[in-house]
């Protein structure tokens, strides 16, 4: 609502505003029940509209949803803590991350910046490429599809489905 204006200034009829107190709960059936193939949906909101649109969003092409949370996913963070190792690719460094402590806990404490926020995997300001092993995403950024790409992670909250991650750090 702050760049309506703006929007509707610069793309007069492609911008349809559509208020809750003037015009209801969005018709999201309507909006999104066909999926299309080059269109991408872009969602932000209180959760039960997040998840309403991901469930409408579902059959729709890899990639066409984004969402940004302000909370996590309720239990994305619910998973067992098991110590693994990380090894950081610029220095050969390998670490530990113990029950209890993030990646990015222990690549900071090692003397490493990397640049944070949230520290809840809600913003991914954190996101880090994986050069090897397989993360065990905890985050509530990345769609499914990225997730199981395995190729990024979010380092303050997710953490290792083996023994050692090697990341581009
Ligand atoms: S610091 Fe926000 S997702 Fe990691």
């Amino acid at each position: 609502m702050a760049f309506r204006d703006r929007l509707e200034q610069r793309h007069p009829r492609r911008v349809q505003v559509l208020p809750q107190d003037e015009t209801g709960l969005l018709d999201l059936d309507a909006l999104l029940g066909r999926p299309a193939e080059d269109t991408a949906v872009y969602c932000c909101g209180p959760e039960p509209l997040l998840a309403a649109v991901e469930q409408r969003c579902a059959a729709w092409p890899a990639g066409a949803l984004h969402v940004e949370r302000f909370a996590p996913r309720t239990g994305a963070n619910d998973g067992p803590q098991e110590s693994f190792e990380i090894e950081l690719a610029g220095s050969g460094t390998t670490l530990t991350v113990p029950v209890g402590r993030s990646i990015l806990d222990v690549v900071e404490e090692a003397g490493i910046q990397v640049l944070s926020s949230c520290q809840e995997g809600t913003c991914g300001t954190c996101e880090t490429t994986v050069l090897a092993g397989v993360p065990d995403h905890r985050d509530s950024v990345l769609g499914a599809e990225e997730q199981a790409a395995n190729d990024t992670m979010m380092i303050c909250v997710s953490r290792s489905r083996s023994a050692r991650l090697v990341l581009d750090l």
